[in-house]
């Protein structure tokens, strides 16, 4: 049986600062160890949806919502963003941001001192992360010195290693070229195999995300959902053209040369 973990019903959000919603009527189930995708447009609401989950919206971007959300035994609205970073680990596009530390070692291993875990439990954990993400030639380094798929492995090696149950990451690709962007999402899907956590990814390069297999595709428009479907299913309809996502080269290749 597949345990919900994320339950968004009838859930819609309002910012202060808008006239109308950003997020209407959402209704949406996302089961433990699951990997999805969530495409749309710049504006569509991606990003509002995912500081839903990790509590930055309502802690730090205020608004009203009504209907309900639940994530893992958190209720949106109730649990602080601390008590929801146990269950959600999130990397952003701008790496830069997140850089705590002065080496790469420090900042990974940040969370874990700043709940005062003993030298061992870090040193065990940073050993393991940082072979996880290929980063053990680089530990003495300072972040910034680092290429942009070096910077993107040290942020998310610092979000692993808390091991929390969900993982989200919004726009992971933003700042790569696109190699680096498929070594990046070959990398998530490594550790996804691995470990299984519910796995969240937020981006509209979608060739590059294909790269690796996801369980569904949740296509967002004006701030609802507008599908909610398999890969397959969903490639072979005009749907992410019509919402302005690029669809792969090598199907708009195919479809050209008259393939259904
Ligand atoms: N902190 C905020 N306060 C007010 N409006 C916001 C805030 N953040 C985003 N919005 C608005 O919400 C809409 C959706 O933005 P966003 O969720 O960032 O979309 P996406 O991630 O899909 O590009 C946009 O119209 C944006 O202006
Ligand atoms: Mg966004």
């Amino acid at each position: 049986m597949k345990q919900k973990i994320i339950q968004f019903t009838n859930f819609s959000f309002q910012y202060d600062a808008q006239a109308e919603p950003t997020l209407k009527n959402i209704d949406l189930t996302i089961y433990e160890g699951e990997k999805v995708l969530i495409v749309g447009a710049s504006g569509s609401g991606k990003s509002t949806l995912g500081k839903c989950l990790n509590g930055l919206i309502p802690q730090n971007d205020k608004g009203s919502s009504t209907g309900e959300l639940t994530i893992g035994t958190n209720d949106f609205g109730q649990a602080s963003i601390y008590e929801l970073s146990l269950t959600v680990g999130t990397v952003l596009q701008d790496t830069d941001s997140q850089f705590v530390g002065l080496t790469v070692a420090e900042d990974i291993v940040f969370s874990l001192e700043n709940d005062q875990r003993s030298q061992a439990v870090m040193q065990e954990a940073l050993r393991f992360w940082a072979e996880k993400t290929d980063l053990m030639d680089h530990l003495a380094k300072k972040p910034q010195e680092l290429s942009g798929g070096q910077k993107q492995r040290v942020s998310m090696a610092g979000v692993l290693i808390d091991e929390t149950p969900i993982l989200l990451f919004d726009e992971p690709l933003a700042n790569l070229d696109p190699q680096t962007g498929v070594e990046a999402i070959k990398m998530i899907d490594q550790l996804y195999q691995e470990k299984r956590f519910t796995t969240i990814i937020i981006e509209h390069r979608l060739e590059e995300v294909l790269a690796a297999a996801v369980d569904r595709i949740i296509v967002m428009e004006e701030g609802r959902i507008l599908a909610d479907s398999t890969p397959n299913e969903l490639l072979k309809t005009d749907m992410l053209q019509q919402v302005g996502i690029r669809e792969p080269l090598y199907l708009a290749a195919l479809k050209k040369r008259g393939f259904p």
